[in-house]
């Protein structure tokens, strides 16, 4: 039997990894949670939508008849890690995360750690200044506690509904982005301070690399916990994986 596989994506790598299996002719689909309206193009067939919990994705597995899990979804899609672990274990399908390591800061960095969103806000409570704020569109009512700064938004589309706080400017653009580009952005927004995710990876790397250049502070929101689960760090590492894991499919 040949494998058929379900990756889960929304990331570079997921992305990078479905180009890798459609070149070796490997079967599979590519889920998106739906976040985006124009998610980018998959070489697999893709679906969208949640899957109702881990029981969900678990009764999608066996219907399915999935034989290798991939979770390549972004470090901070901390709910749909912990299902995917939890179904793979009720459905017995073999999972692997393709993961990407945390940045760390450099010599020229001015990271103010903080652990998660919440506690991003917190730092905020300060007197009003321009802040960069890459954290997605699904967290920006968060902030709201915090509308007396001036917020530079950059996000895959533009606002559902309009942010929380009264001054802001949304640019609406897709990674990767440039350490030029980024250095030109925060100049021409006068931006004194950027809070972002410590997402790792190269596509979203530019506004950190650009702050340490310009000498601006980062508050870091740092990774959250993942659960235990078999993991790889690379696309070819996945491919070895699937190649040498047998179900009880009988791949
Ligand atoms: N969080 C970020 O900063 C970030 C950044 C870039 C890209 N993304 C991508 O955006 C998506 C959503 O991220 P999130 O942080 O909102 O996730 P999350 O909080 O971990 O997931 C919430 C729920 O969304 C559904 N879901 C998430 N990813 C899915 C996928 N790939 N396919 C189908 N359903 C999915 C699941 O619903 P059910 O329980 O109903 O199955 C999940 O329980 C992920 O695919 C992630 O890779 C996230």
């Amino acid at each position: 039997m040949t494998p058929n596989l379900l990756i889960l994506g929304g990331t570079t790598e997921a992305t990078a990894l479905c180009r890798a299996l459609a070149e070796r002719g490997l079967t599979g689909t590519v889920s998106f949670a739906g976040r985006v309206d124009r998610p980018v193009r998959q070489p697999l067939p893709q679906r969208v939508g949640g899957f109702g919990g881990a029981k969900g994705l678990a009764r999608y597995l066996k219907t399915e008849r999935i034989t290798h899990l991939i979770d390549a979804t972004h470090p901070f899609a901390t709910q749909m890690s912990r299902n995917a672990v939890e179904a793979a274990n009720l459905a017995s399908v073999p999972l692997i995360a393709l993961t990407r390591a945390p940045w760390t800061a450099q010599d020229g960095d001015d990271w103010r750690h903080v652990a998660d969103i919440a506690t991003a806000v917190t730092a905020l409570d300060r007197p009003a200044c321009n802040v960069m704020l890459a954290v997605g569109r699904m967290h920006l009512t968060d902030f709201a506690p915090n509308p007396q700064h001036r917020y530079l938004l950059r996000l895959v589309d533009p606002p559902k509904t309009p942010p929380p706080f009264p001054r802001h400017e949304v640019i609406v653009d897709r990674g990767p982005f440039s350490e030029d580009g980024d250095r030109r952005l925060m100049e021409t927004h006068g931006i004194d301070l950027i809070v972002s995710k410590n997402s790792g990876g190269a596509g979203a790397y530019a506004k950190i690399a650009a702050a340490r250049a310009l000498g601006l502070p980062v508050v870091m929101i740092d990774r959250p916990a993942t659960p235990v689960r078999h993991e790889a760090a690379s696309v070819p590492d996945v491919l070895e994986w699937i190649a040498h894991t047998r179900t009880d499919l009988g791949v």
